[in-house]
């Protein structure tokens, strides 16, 4: 393996996660009936919407939806079926689609430069995405994603199939992005030094489902509801409660786990942070006109993030006993002690680089500075570095040496420290991986995903089989992968 710091443990040791979250689910039968080719035309566009609320003033926002429909589309499909997606950029500036969690062939991953070239305004890019695992996904852009998502580039991908018969009476999305707007409905600047360089920029409206304000549903009185949230947000990480109900966290970045209580986790909360999804499910209030409420008690203030309200006759009376979803599908390290050992440290970097110094050299208000420092996904300083090495802030048509190389199908435990004083949700593409162990965050449940909050000064471990590509390592705080805190492995 090249380029991997040897491991220095300033560190406590590690606190194994529960060993049983993930044994013991049932396993999913084999699907019946035909698998469909869901056929799509994604056009990227700008359009008015009224995130801030009727009779206020609207925003320009950019998304995938039409005029009139739901700034967020969600796409759902069954496990086993294709998606043939066309993107169609009228954007002013290249864009791409990235399937976050979703086992796709490195050359539909939708990183422009390292799996693609970027799509031009004005071009067409065609992406066949095999569905072959259940679960809450999202599409966003991987260049300029705190422009490009901060104006709602975005969608939503649900993949059904992991839940035995009759296991929910109602199945609800939850996505929660704040807007950074200002009273006339215009944008706030998307990323700010002071962000980047700390906990990043968040937004001025809390916002769900691309609105601003709590999501506000009816469910049947006494029923099961099945809750996916997402964050969207570029920068916030949630702690998710709920209030008024029984809850149990059911599937983490769309992969079943043994449920388990809110109650039972530490401050009775789960955490998630940017693009990081949960599952919950609840049982709705036994009678009519009741409430339960989902919180985020992440902020100063407790924060209503959901209100579902009981509606219509009792539906089900038997008491609240979560059962678990069917196991995940994905290819799992099997032999913990035959898998190579990575580790990579998520810290500072310092000081400006090719791209700052040729914007600097440019006269004031040139058109070419203002390419180099906004559309070709880049900032004029890296902030942020993994081993070190901060993805470089130039043009990205010349990419730096990768990471580390792994070899295709080898089982690998990586070990990921985080030096610095914030938290960093860090995101694999391409894989889902099995968290071990936290140094600093006890009684974890052993579970499945695709992004992981790291606290500060923080050891985790993750399990994973490496599959064949380049694969992009970053935190997805949005800020700090666009100041430097992004690399990528290669599997060969
Ligand atoms: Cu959702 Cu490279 O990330
Ligand atoms: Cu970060």
């Amino acid at each position: 393996l090249a380029g991997a710091t040897a491991a220095t443990l300033p560190f406590a040791p590690a606190v194994r996660a529960a060993d049983d979250g993930l044994s013991g689910l049932p396993a999913r039968p084999p699907t019946s009936g035909p698998e469909r080719t869901h056929r799509l035309t994604l056009v990227a566009a700008e359009r008015d919407a009224h995130i801030l609320g009727p009779g206020r003033p609207a925003s320009r926002v950019w998304s995938f939806a039409r005029q009139g429909e739901p700034i967020f589309p969600i796409l759902r499909a069954q496990v086993g079926d294709r998606i043939s997606a066309r993107l169609e950029n009228r954007l002013p500036q290249h864009t791409s689609i990235h399937w976050h969690g979703v086992r796709v062939p490195n050359g539909m991953d939708g990183v422009p430069y390292v799996t693609q070239p970027p799509v031009q305004p004005g071009e067409t890019f065609e992406y066949g995405i095999p569905l072959e695992d259940t679960g809450t996904y999202f599409l966003h852009p991987h260049c300029d994603e705190s422009g490009q998502t901060g104006r709602g580039l975005m969608a939503i991908l649900v993949v059904e199939g992991d839940a035995p018969p009759g296991y929910a009476d109602s199945d609800l999305v939850l996505a929660v992005k704040d807007w950074r707007l200002a009273d006339d409905g215009t944008y706030l600047p998307f990323d700010t030094k002071d962000g980047a360089g700390r906990a990043g920029t968040f937004g001025t409206v809390r916002g769900t489902n691309g609105q601003a304000g709590p999501m506000r549903a009816a469910v049947p009185t006494g029923g099961i509801v099945r809750l996916r949230v997402l964050n969207l947000d570029p920068t916030r990480i949630l702690q998710l409660g709920v209030e008024g109900a029984a809850a149990a966290l059911i599937a983490t970045d769309g992969h079943a786990l043994q449920p388990v209580s809110l109650d039972g986790l530490t401050d009775g909360v789960w955490r998630l942070g940017p693009a990081m999804r949960a599952d919950l499910l609840v049982q709705a209030p036994a009678r009519a006109g009741e409430t339960l409420r989902i919180m985020d008690y992440g902020s100063a203030e407790p924060w209503l993030a959901a209100e579902l309200t009981a509606a219509g006759p009792r539906i089900r009376q038997d008491a609240f006993e979560p059962r678990p979803l069917y196991a995940a599908q994905i290819p799992r390290v099997t032999d913990l002690g035959a898998a190579e050992r990575l580790s990579f440290t998520f810290g500072a970097s310092s000081g400006a680089d090719a791209a700052a110094e040729i914007a600097a050299g440019l006269p004031a208000g040139d058109p070419l500075a203002k390419v180099l420092l906004d559309t070709l996904c880049v900032r004029d300083t890296s902030l942020w570095a993994i081993n070190k090495t901060p993805w470089p802030a130039g043009p990205n048509a010349v990419l730096p040496p990768p990471l580390g190389t792994l070899a295709a199908g080898r089982p690998y435990i990586a070990e990921w420290i985080n030096t610095t004083p914030h938290p960093h949700p860090i995101h694999l593409h391409g894989h889902t991986f099995e968290v071990l162990s936290y140094s600093r965050q006890a009684g974890m449940p052993r579970h499945l995903a695709d992004t992981v909050i790291i606290n500060p000064r923080e050891r985790v471990e993750v399990a994973f089989l490496a599959a064949p590509g380049d694969w992009m390592l970053h935190c997805h705080i949005v800020e700090h992968l666009e100041y430097g805190m992004m690399g990528y492995l290669r599997v060969a």
